[in-house]
């Protein structure tokens, strides 16, 4: 198998996903440069990371949009590849602040790309999402649908891939991974790091497993209308691990410049019902539900074709639905309230009263 260069910088690495990249670089031996504003995460993963692994990394508080900033680190940490999964995420308030979200997202790989270019780092593996497909017109989703997203999130997904292949087309030195994850859910084995949202829940798994803990009363499931076996949405839900595994075999398999975008799901689609039915298996813990209305925008069925993963990364899952709300169940139960610190930021205390416990570099 090829060698993967050495130091990898991972942006948004305090993030959900980013903190399980770095389990999955630092265990392949890789170095690790974390950079993140913290804007939607917690310093505590970095330092959980750290004590899975036993090892260190380094970590830099800081914005992608600040070119010169991220330059420097390039530089000065002798950076080989890029992870880049710094990015706002939530649907709904992307409605409500678009422009905040091109900013930060759109802007902020155009500043990344630019400082990459400089320090003459041109290996990227880009968070892009499912959400680019739009509404399916066909199942299973392959890499070929056509592209439709129906918000701003979504479209600042869409223009960051139209972007990096451009930026290929007028340097054809770049190697340029572009991941559509489909949903991830799950938590590391240990239950030391895992998605620790602020506030309300947007997201199905998380809703589950405070409404199992006890944090919320009941989940409202947005319909059961819909045309599937049991009139609840169906979704791929991958485990985090393994999308995070993937963005391994990314760098390796990125070994000709030029642009790859795949998918990364389980081909498996998951009920609402489903989901709810599993975690009460392996939680033991009664879910109570409540039938609401449909959720604008969101579509009856969406799933993976994961063959070109296969065939272009040598990538597939290999975690089981009952594996994921099990792994996302210890989390949940051995950190009832997320991170140390969280509920200080969800009432808008600032960062600088967290417990400042982190032997990384920062
Ligand atoms: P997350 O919010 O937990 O992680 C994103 C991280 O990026 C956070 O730690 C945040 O503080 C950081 N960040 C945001 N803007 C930044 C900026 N300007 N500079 C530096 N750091 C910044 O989200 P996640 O679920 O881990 O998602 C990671 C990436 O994957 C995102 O780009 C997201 O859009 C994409 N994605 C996520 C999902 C999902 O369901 N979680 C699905 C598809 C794609
Ligand atoms: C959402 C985003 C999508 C993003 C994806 C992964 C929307 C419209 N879409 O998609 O862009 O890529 O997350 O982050 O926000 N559900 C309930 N009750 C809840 C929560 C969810 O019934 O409280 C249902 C939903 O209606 C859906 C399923 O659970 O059928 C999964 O929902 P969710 O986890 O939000 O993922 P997506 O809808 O796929």
């Amino acid at each position: 198998m090829r060698k993967v260069s050495k130091t990898i910088l991972v942006t948004g690495g305090a993030g959900y996903i980013g903190s399980h990249v770095c389990i999955a670089l630092l265990d392949a031996g890789l170095d690790v440069v974390v950079v993140d504003n913290l804007s939607n995460s917690n310093k505590a993963s970095l330092e959980r990371v750290q004590s899975i692994c036993g090892r260190s990394l380094v970590f830099r508080h800081a914005d992608i949009r600040n070119e010169e900033v991220i330059y420097d680190i390039l530089r000065a940490c002798g950076v080989t590849a890029v992870i880049h999964l710094a990015g706002l995420k939530a649907v709904g308030d992307s409605n409500v602040r678009p422009m905040t979200y091109y900013e930060n997202n759109v802007l902020g790989t155009m500043r990344l790309v630019s400082a990459m270019k400089r320090a003459k780092v041109k290996t990227l593996v880009f968070s892009s999402s499912a959400t680019v497909y739009g509404i399916p017109r066909y199942l299973p989703l392959d890499e070929k649908h056509p592209l439709g997203p129906t918000n701003p999130y979504g479209r600042t997904k869409l223009f960051i891939e139209e972007m990096l292949k451009d930026l290929y087309r007028s340097d054809d030195d770049w190697r340029i991974g572009n991941l559509r994850y489909f949903n991830p859910v799950g938590a590391h084995e240990s239950g030391l790091v895992g998605e620790d949202p602020l506030g309300v829940p947007n997201n199905l798994l998380p809703f589950v497993a405070q409404v199992a803990i006890g944090r919320r009363e009941k989940l409202l499931i947005w319909g059961n209308d819909y045309d599937t076996p049991d009139g609840t949405g169906i979704r791929d839900f991958i485990h985090v691990v393994d999308l995070a595994s993937g963005h391994l075999s990314a760098l390796r398999h990125l070994r000709q410049p030029g642009v790859l975008t795949v998918n990364l799901g389980t081909g498996n689609g998951s009920s609402v019902l489903e989901v709810i039915r599993t975690f009460e298996a392996v939680s033991g813990r009664s879910v109570p539900y409540e039938i609401g209305a449909r959720r604008a925008g969101d579509v009856a069925i969406c799933y993976a074709d994961p063959t070109l993963a296969k065939q272009a990364l040598c990538w597939k899952s290999t975690r089981s639905l009952k594996q994921m709300c099990a792994d996302h169940w210890r989390w949940q139960l051995q950190n009832p309230n997320g991170y140390p610190g969280t509920e200080l930021k969800v009432r808008g205390v600032v960062q600088a009263c967290l417990p400042s416990r982190l032997s990384v570099r920062s």
